[in-house]
């Protein structure tokens, strides 16, 4: 139950580059990260996973990429009841709906009783030197808020 999953989605390679980074920074934490691609993942691996981060590109008009939607098509049957997650992902701001498809995997995970570590982090485009600065302090943020969650439920 101590992995946390980090399944991403995408095209181009910025979301790659992006799980690729948090994986790096939660291994140097101590922490054992399993990379996921969002076409890989099934919805029983989401249940045994201590905690997990959704990585996504946004295509079309604001839409989630089409290569995700089984994941999210199954993911209305996943019992995630206390289970922390995090989102992030890197999108366009040239677009009108920046980033909209992290904000559907956030209602959907919050509306399955997931818990939400830290506020959605959208990025423009490649991870610039400041985004990398963010992503780590979503890593701390993300462990932080699952310490938390752990001190809690213990109690
Ligand atoms: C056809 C098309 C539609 C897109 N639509 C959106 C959009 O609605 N909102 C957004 O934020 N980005 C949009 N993007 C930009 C991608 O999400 C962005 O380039 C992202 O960094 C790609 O990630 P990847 O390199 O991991 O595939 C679109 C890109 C393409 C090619």
């Amino acid at each position: 139950m101590e992995k946390i999953g980090l399944i991403y989605a995408s095209r181009t390679g910025h979301n790659r580059r992006i799980a690729e980074y948090l994986q790096q920074q939660f291994t140097t934490l101590g922490q054992t990260v399993s990379l996921i691609n969002v076409e890989q993942v099934q919805i029983s691996d989401l249940e045994k996973l201590s905690g997990f981060i959704m990585i996504s590109y946004t295509f079309h008009d604001g839409q989630i990429p089409d290569e995700a939607l089984t994941f999210f098509d199954e993911l209305q049957t996943a019992d995630l009841r206390g289970k922390v997650y995090a989102v992030t992902g890197s999108g366009s701001i040239k677009h009108q709906h920046f980033g909209r498809a992290l904000d559907y995997f956030d209602q959907v995970f919050n509306h399955l009783g997931a818990l939400r570590a830290t506020a959605v982090l959208k990025i423009d485009q490649d991870a610039d030197r400041g985004d990398l600065a963010r992503l780590t302090s979503f890593c701390q943020q993300y462990l932080d808020f699952e310490r938390l969650v752990t001190q809690t439920q213990e109690k």
